[in-house]
């Protein structure tokens, strides 16, 4: 079959031996300001294998009152990679994505059946500190939403609330947080600015900042770049990859293309079912379900 999804080869690439599981983050990917090519490509299937379990979801069920919106979800997320749910709208990856942070919680009148563990712990367990969960696995949405407050209180508001209040501090992890953002250059010397008067693009990287100022470990991103223009998308794009070296990333995207270019691992949602996951290279040119097939060629969607 061909499809007409074009991602990196990914069978030249070879690891270094010597890695195993408790090694640290797979060397970092270069990204190339003139050419948008990246110099490290996607994930194989083997490296991914070695990686630690980052978050690990065993037949999961998902109920909003009476519908069920997820039916038996397992899906292994490896540490330091891009995780990509595809599928088309309503199809429960939104509905996936919150479970990892327990953010449905707060969506009266749902249930969560099945085991969801964060190196290894069980995340709805009884006596979980939601509140340090959702730090530990931080989120950004789809609309970019700053506080209305400068782009400094942006970032250091979480850090605040977490009890930060020396000065210095605020300032060196504000600074550090905009930089794994990409948006230090842009924004340095108007830190005082209200974050609103930010562009789109500059506003969602704001919002990815935040995020990592509570020092995460895992990122879900659930369609970040969707309401942007090419550009920002492709500098939003050219960050996920900058970041899996540092955190465990999941993103939810209706864009295959997109998926294809930034992930190394695909799962495709369909009807509150997982039908098919793998490496992304795999997924796209070689599926194993029929539906998969259908879906990436466009047949439905
Ligand atoms: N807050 C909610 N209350 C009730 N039903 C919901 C809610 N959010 C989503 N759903 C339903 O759950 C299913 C999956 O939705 P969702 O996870 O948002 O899909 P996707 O992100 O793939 O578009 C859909 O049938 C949707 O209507
Ligand atoms: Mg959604």
């Amino acid at each position: 079959m061909s499809t007409d999804v074009v991602i990196s080869d990914d069978r030249a690439s070879s690891r270094d031996p010597r890695m195993n599981e408790t090694t640290p983050p797979l060397p970092t990917v270069k990204v190339s300001a003139s050419t948008n090519q990246r110099e490290t490509p996607s994930r194989s299937a083997d490296e991914m294998a070695q990686q630690a379990k980052k978050v690990v979801a065993h037949n999961v069920d998902f109920y909003y009152g009476s519908h069920q919106a997820l039916h038996a979800i397992s899906l292994e997320v490896p540490e330091h990679c891009v995780t990509a749910l595809i599928g088309p709208s309503g199809c429960g990856k939104s509905t996936f994505l919150r479970c990892l942070n327990r953010m449905n919680d707060m969506i009266e009148g749902t249930r969560v059946c099945g085991d969801i563990l964060l190196d290894g712990e069980d995340i709805y367990r009884r006596g979980t500190d939601v509140v340090e969960l959702r730090k530990r696995v931080g989120m950004v949405f789809q609309k970019s939403n700053p506080f209305p407050k400068s782009i400094y209180e942006n970032i250091a508001y979480g850090p605040r609330v977490a009890g930060l209040r020396k000065r210095a501090v605020l300032d060196e992890i504000v600074e550090t947080s905009l930089r794994q953002a990409a948006l230090w250059d842009e924004v340095h010397h108007r830190l005082d600015d209200s974050a609103l008067q930010l562009s789109g693009g500059q506003q969602q990287r704001l919002c990815i900042a935040r995020a990592l100022a509570t020092d995460p470990d895992v990122l879900l991103m659930d369609e970040p770049a969707s309401a942007l223009d090419p550009k920002s998308t492709a500098a939003i794009e050219d960050l996920i990859f900058e970041l899996k070296t540092t955190y465990t990333i999941v993103i939810v995207t209706h864009n295959m293309q997109q998926a294809a270019r930034v992930s190394d691992q695909t799962a495709f949602f369909f009807e509150g079912h997982l039908i098919e996951v793998g490496a992304t290279n795999a997924l796209f040119t070689k599926p194993t379900q029929q539906k998969t097939e259908d879906y990436i060629t466009g047949r439905f969607g």
